[in-house]
Order: C-alpha cells, then structure tokens, then sequence
C-alpha cells in the first residue's frame, strides 16, 4: 500500500460535525450568533474554570480586544515574548499600543521575568505573557502576579495554545491573568475553523468585551451605544462545530500527551534531536516542539519521505515587519533550530514509530 504523506499537522473533524451542522439548518436560518454560541461560551467557562466567557471571530482579535478591554490605549508598552506567533504583538499595533520584546526562558519558551523586570519603563501598561505551546513559565504565574501587582502592571494571557494545559496548582492556563485568550484556527487542540475565546473572572472586563465585539451596543438587539465598538462576532455554524468539539476534547488531550511520551521515548536514543520538556501532569502539548540539529537538511529529509514538518517562529524582531535591534539568544537559537514534527491529534502509534525511525535513519 502506498504511503500516505503525514502532515505536521490537520484539523479534526467528524461525523458529528457534519450531523450537528445540518440538524443546525434544519431548526434555524439565522446563523448569526445565539444560543449555540452561548452554549459554547458556558462549555469553555466550565471546562476552565472561569467565571466569563467571550467568543470572537479568532485569537488575534480576542488579543486586541483583551488589551482594550483591561484599559490598554495608543502608545502603552506591553511586554511581549520575543518568541510568539506574530499575532500576539499584531494584536496591539491593531490599535497603536507598542509591542516591546522580551526573551524566553530556555525550557519553557515562555517569558523570562528577569528580562521583564528589566523592560519595564513609565510607559509600561501590561504583561502578555503567552503560554508557550500549554507551558507555564518556570519562575511561576505567582511571580509575574507579584510583578504586575507591585508595578501596577495589567496581565494578559495569550493561551491560544494552552487548551487543556494547567497551572501547578489546578487553575487553568489562561485564567490567571485579568484576562486570557483562546485560538480555535485549524491547528489547535480543538478548532471552528476561525475563532477565539476571551476568559476572565472580572465582570467588568467581560462586560467590556461584549460591548466591543458587538457595536458598542449597551443591550441585546437595540441601537443604543454608549460605548465605542466594533463587529467580532461569532457564528452559530461555529459554535455548532465547537460544541461537538468539545466533546472530543477531553479525549484529545489524553491523545496529545501520549503522542509526546511516544516521541519522547523514541527519540530518547537520538542527540541530535532534543524534544522541549513537557510535564505531562499538568501540560497538554499542542506541538511537538524540538531543537534539531541540520534543521533544513531533516525537514527536506522527511518530506522526501512524505513527511511534514514546519520550523519554529523566528524572533518578531527579526521579522521584516517588526525588524529591530537587540539581543535574544533563546528565541534566536530557536529561530535557527526550532522544528515541530507532525503532532496532529490524528496520529496512530505506527505513524510515530514512522517519524522516528525515518529521524534516526537521517542522522545515521
Ligand atoms: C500564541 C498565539 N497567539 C495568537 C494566535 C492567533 O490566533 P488566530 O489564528 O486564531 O488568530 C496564535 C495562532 O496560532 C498563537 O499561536
């Protein structure tokens, strides 16, 4: 049988899906968002503890929507990780507050608080502290807490690939902070296409949100604006696949953590190959994230052999876009030899055992 090319990654959806859209149809023309999004709302609240759930139409507009919603306006720094998706320091120039770059911790990928400490100047606003494929960082949620109280700092979490990743003491990635953010694009743990989910447990910020995804309008249905707002809304045909996503969730997440071990083992006889750490106790790993030696040279080696992979995300500052001076040794040396293998939830244990082996046989 021919062998079928393996994709870094690929979104997951089945029969339910389908069933659940077309039941949807049958019972509603209006697809706009109602009680299905509400529903969905509930589900990702109870499944994060959180008190306020907000959807948005994806997890770069959540970002931008967060920022303005705790009170960040045109012209305040917030501290970013230097190694992010560039939606994380996208989401503020959206409306003119200034990303300022911070590197990562070596293990975790997620912010040094040294380095923040460091960053932070009178026109520092807020904290993004993004959770770096589902880790926390090693110097605690506590500490930046600690940090952002002392400074009078806001703190924003960017969990867009934290779904089912958690705090050491039980709290759920993204719930820490006064707000945190959800991605639903097609690589996440769970995915409606496009889409992204603001959690807090302030009732003014979540009062906020609703208000700035939606017009500005003080109530559902009228043309009453007492505030400035926008249109990110959310579709019932989204939340209809994301219910029966989160169905699936809770499975996924025992999946995601078994394909790491299973990599883990594998390439445990591999040096050049070096997996990030994850503790599986607590954290769900959304990728598979390593430091590979010959990077180019494997990833042209896999795909002859039918299999994807993708490189890591580059320094921001380091992006054309951004293009700016400074030392990041972590997020450059991640830059240079960061790779993700295939880690889509899909994956059987004899596609792994494929990856790896084809792995060893490159560096043999
Ligand atoms: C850390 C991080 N932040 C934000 C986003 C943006 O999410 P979306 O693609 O839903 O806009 C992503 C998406 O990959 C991400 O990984």
């Amino acid at each position: 049988m021919a062998k079928e090319f393996i994709m870094q990654m690929r979104p997951w959806f089945g029969a339910e899906e389908k069933q659940a859209l077309m039941a949807y149809m049958d019972e509603d023309g209006f697809l706009t968002e109602f009680k299905k999004t509400e529903a969905f709302e509930k589900s990702i609240a109870q499944f994060t503890g959180a008190k306020h759930c907000v959807v948005v139409n994806n997890g770069t507009i959540s970002l931008t929507l967060a920022a303005m919603a705790v009170g960040v306006e045109t012209g305040d720094e917030v501290i970013v990780p230097n190694y992010t998706m560039v939606a994380s320091p996208n989401s503020l120039k959206m409306f003119g507050a200034v990303p300022v770059f911070v590197d990562v911790e070596p293990d975790t990928l997620c912010l040094d608080i040294v380095l923040v400490e460091k960053a932070i100047t009178a026109k520092t606003k807020a904290i993004m502290l993004v959770a770096a494929n589902g880790r926390a960082p090693r110097a605690g949620i506590e500490a930046f807490q600690k940090l952002c109280d002392e400074r009078g700092l806001l703190l924003i979490e960017d969990a867009a690939q934290g779904l089912g990743s958690y705090y050491p003491d039980g709290a759920h990635t993204g719930t820490k902070g006064l707000v945190g953010s959800f991605s639903f694009s097609a690589p996440k743990i769970i995915s409606t296409g496009q889409g992204g989910a603001l959690v807090t447990n302030d009732d003014g910020v979540a009062e906020r949100l609703k208000r700035l995804k939606d017009f500005g309008r003080a109530g559902g249905g009228n043309d009453i604006h007492d505030s400035l707002g926008f249109n990110f809304k959310f579709t019932e045909l989204q939340a209809v696949v994301g219910l029966c996503q989160m169905d699936k969730l809770a499975d996924r997440v025992v999946r995601k953590k078994q394909i790491w071990q299973q990599y883990a083992d594998q390439l445990a006889n591999c040096p050049q190959v070096k997996l990030f750490a994850h503790d599986l106790k607590i954290t769900t790993p959304w990728f598979i994230d390593a430091l590979v030696e010959k990077r180019e040279a494997l990833g042209a080696y896999l795909k002859t052999e039918l299999i994807g992979t993708r490189v890591m995300y580059p320094p921001i500052t380091q992006q054309k876009v951004y293009d700016l001076a400074g030392s990041f040794p972590i997020a450059e040396n991640i830059g240079k030899n960061g790779l993700w293998l295939p880690s889509s939830n899909q994956l059987t244990d004899a596609d792994i055992t494929r990856i790896c082996d084809v792995v060893k046989d490159f560096y043999a």
